[in-house]
């Protein structure tokens, strides 16, 4: 089964399309994952064809065991189509406990497309669709990890209505500074932010 999701064009903005990642998006992906910002908050760092092959199969492997929904993110044409390569990515990746109902999101766009709201309109697109009529992974929450310093996705959690919910502790040398644990829940519900550390794991990969 493919999942492909769509997100309505804005007054300044074309529509989007998500799709679950090709073989054929592997050179852009290769070139997206060039970009410094893109290396400093993933962890995974895509640097040849091969590995971008190798990781759009794991992509596909992920949605065959209904654990993990990869996509990419395409701008659209006035006629809907898809228009050029893939500008972002947007995951949500099960928990490892088989009964959990919760699942991580991630995300990232490309350098060139970045300050256009395109990460929280794929993000809102995608958790939409999980948190409501998909069956494929039935979930009650979802969670998004990030640093503190990284203000851009906080920004995006924020314009998608995922409530901070707790500060996570550092986890050095890896991770130096703190994290935000935000959650999005089916009903919606902004959940009141909490002083006390979470006991979320911190940090996750986003990728
Ligand atoms: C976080 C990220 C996905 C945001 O994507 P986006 O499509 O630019 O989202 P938005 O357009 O809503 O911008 C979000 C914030 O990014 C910042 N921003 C704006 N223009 C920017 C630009 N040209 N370059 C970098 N950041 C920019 C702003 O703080 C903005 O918030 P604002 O709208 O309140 O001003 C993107 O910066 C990114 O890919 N970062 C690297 C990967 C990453 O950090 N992923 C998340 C890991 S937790």
């Amino acid at each position: 089964m493919t999942v492909i999701l769509s997100a309505n064009p804005t007054a300044s903005a074309s529509a989007l399309r998500l799709r679950p990642w090709r073989a054929e998006d592997a050179t852009a992906l290769v070139t997206a994952h060039r970009d410094p910002l893109l290396r400093r908050w993933l962890t995974t760092s895509l640097v040849s064809e091969a590995e971008a092959r190798r990781w759009i199969d794991e992509q596909n492997q992920g949605w065959a065991d209904g654990v993990r929904f990869s996509f990419a993110i395409l701008e659209c044409g006035s006629d809907k189509n898809e228009v050029g390569d893939p500008v972002g990515h947007v995951v949500v990746k099960a928990s490892v406990d088989p009964t959990s109902a919760s699942a991580e999101v991630g995300y990232w766009t490309s350098a060139t497309v970045r300050g256009r709201g395109i990460a929280p309109r794929a993000l809102d697109v995608v958790s939409r669709w999980v948190l409501g009529s998909q069956r494929l992974m039935p979930l009650a929450r979802l969670d998004l990890l990030h640093a503190v310093d990284n203000h851009a996705s906080c920004r995006v959690a924020e314009k998608c209505r995922y409530a901070l919910r707790s500060v996570l502790p550092a986890q050095p040398p890896a991770f130096p500074t703190e994290g935000h644990l935000h959650v999005r829940t089916r009903r919606n519900r902004l959940l009141r932010p909490e002083s006390k550390q979470g006991q979320a794991r911190y940090p996750s990969i986003h990728q």
